[in-house]
C-alpha cells in the first residue's frame, strides 16, 4: 500500500510526537487527580501544611502539574475553588489568594527539557524530592536520559509514582527510591543532572534544611554536571546557617526565558528556574 502524505515533513513529525507526549502527560495528570484530594497535599505532610498556613498572605496549594489555568478557571466557575479571599468577613472586598505549587507545570517541564538542559543521551538524572514524579515522566518523554532517579521522603507519594511508572511502562528508565536524600551520596555523586524544585523549604525546619544543603553541596560534585534549581541557590540558602562557597562549587549558566513569546505564560514561574554547572 502506498500512502501519499503531500504535506508531511520531518518537522511535522517532531511536532506530532511532541503533541503525543503532551497528551500522555495530561493523561497521567488526570490519573493523579483522580486519586488525590483537590489540595494535593497529604495529611502526613504536617510541616508543609503548617508552613502554608503561616504565609504572610492567605495562600493555598494548587498543584501546577495537575491543575493548569483553564482547569482552575473551570473549578472556580463550579464554586470548587476560589482565586480570592474575603478581606473583611461578610463584605464584598476581596483580594487575590496566594497560590503555591509543589510540582512543575507541563510548560515548566517542557522549558527544562527543551530549552534548559542539553541532549541527555546516556546521562543520569536525579530528581531530589520527586513527589508526584512529574520531572521523571517529563524526562522519560521529552529527553533521552538513560536513567531517571527520583528520591522521595514521603512513602505515599513513592507508591503513587510506582503505580504510574508501571501503568505507563516507564520501568526501563525510571526508578523511585523511598529515602532521605541525605542517605544517597553515591547516587548524587554519579548524577549528570540533579533537579531540585524547592525541595526543602516547605518540608524541613531550618536546621534540617541547612544540613541537607550541606550534604548536597558535598555530594553534587561531578565536574561538569548540571544542577537545576527553583529558586536560585542564593535564594534557597539565604537565611540558613550554612557555610557553602557558591563561587568555588558552581557557575550559573544564564537562561533565555523568552522562548515562548507567543504564549500566554507565567513568565515569573519560568524565571525562578536556574541552571548551574559544577566546577
Ligand atoms: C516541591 S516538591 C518537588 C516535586 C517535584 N520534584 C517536581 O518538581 O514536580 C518537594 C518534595 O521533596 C520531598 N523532600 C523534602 N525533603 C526531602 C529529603 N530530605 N529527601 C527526599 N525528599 C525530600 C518532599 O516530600 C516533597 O514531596
Amino acid at each position: 500500500v502506498v500512502y501519499f502524505l503531500p504535506f508531511f515533513f520531518p518537522g511535522d513529525f517532531d511536532e506530532l510526537t511532541q503533541d503525543n507526549n503532551d497528551i500522555l502527560l495530561k493523561t497521567i495528570a488526570e490519573d493523579l487527580r483522580n486519586c488525590l484530594p483537590l489540595e494535593t497535599m497529604l495529611s502526613s505532610e504536617h510541616l508543609a501544611l503548617q508552613k502554608i498556613q503561616q504565609q504572610p498572605e492567605p495562600t493555598v496549594h494548587v498543584d501546577a502539574f495537575l491543575y493548569d489555568e483553564d482547569f482552575i478557571d473551570s473549578l472556580c466557575e463550579q464554586g470548587k475553588m476560589s482565586r480570592n479571599y474575603c478581606m473583611v468577613c461578610g463584605s464584598h472586598q476581596t483580594a487575590p489568594l496566594g497560590f503555591i505549587s509543589h510540582s512543575f507545570s507541563l510548560l515548566e517541564l517542557k522549558f527544562i527539557y527543551h530549552h534548559v538542559l542539553p541532549d541527555l543521551s546516556g546521562k543520569v538524572l536525579v530528581d531530589v524530592g520527586s513527589r508526584l514524579g512529574t520531572v521523571l515522566y517529563g524526562g522519560y518523554l521529552y529527553s533521552s536520559a538513560s536513567q531517571l532517579f527520583g528520591v522521595e521522603l514521603n512513602g505515599d507519594f513513592c507508591q503513587l509514582q510506582d503505580v504510574i511508572i508501571k501503568k505507563y511502562q516507564f520501568t526501563d528508565r525510571i526508578k523511585v527510591l523511598h529515602a532521605d536524600i541525605c542517605t544517597q551520596g553515591s547516587l548524587l555523586q554519579n548524577a549528570d543532572v540533579t533537579v531540585m524544585n524547592n525541595v526543602f523549604e516547605y518540608f524541613l525546619n531550618e536546621t534540617e534544611q541547612a544540613r541537607a544543603w550541606d550534604y548536597i553541596s558535598h555530594n553534587v560534585r561531578k565536574q561538569g554536571s548540571l544542577l537545576v534549581t527553583v529558586p536560585s541557590l542564593e535564594d534557597s540558602l539565604s537565611g540558613l546557617q550554612v557555610n557553602i562557597q557558591l563561587s568555588s562549587w558552581v557557575e550559573e549558566i544564564p537562561l533565555n526565558y523568552d522562548v515562548y513569546p507567543e504564549k500566554d505564560i507565567d513568565r515569573e514561574a519560568l524565571e525562578q528556574i536556574h541552571l548551574y554547572q559544577v566546577l
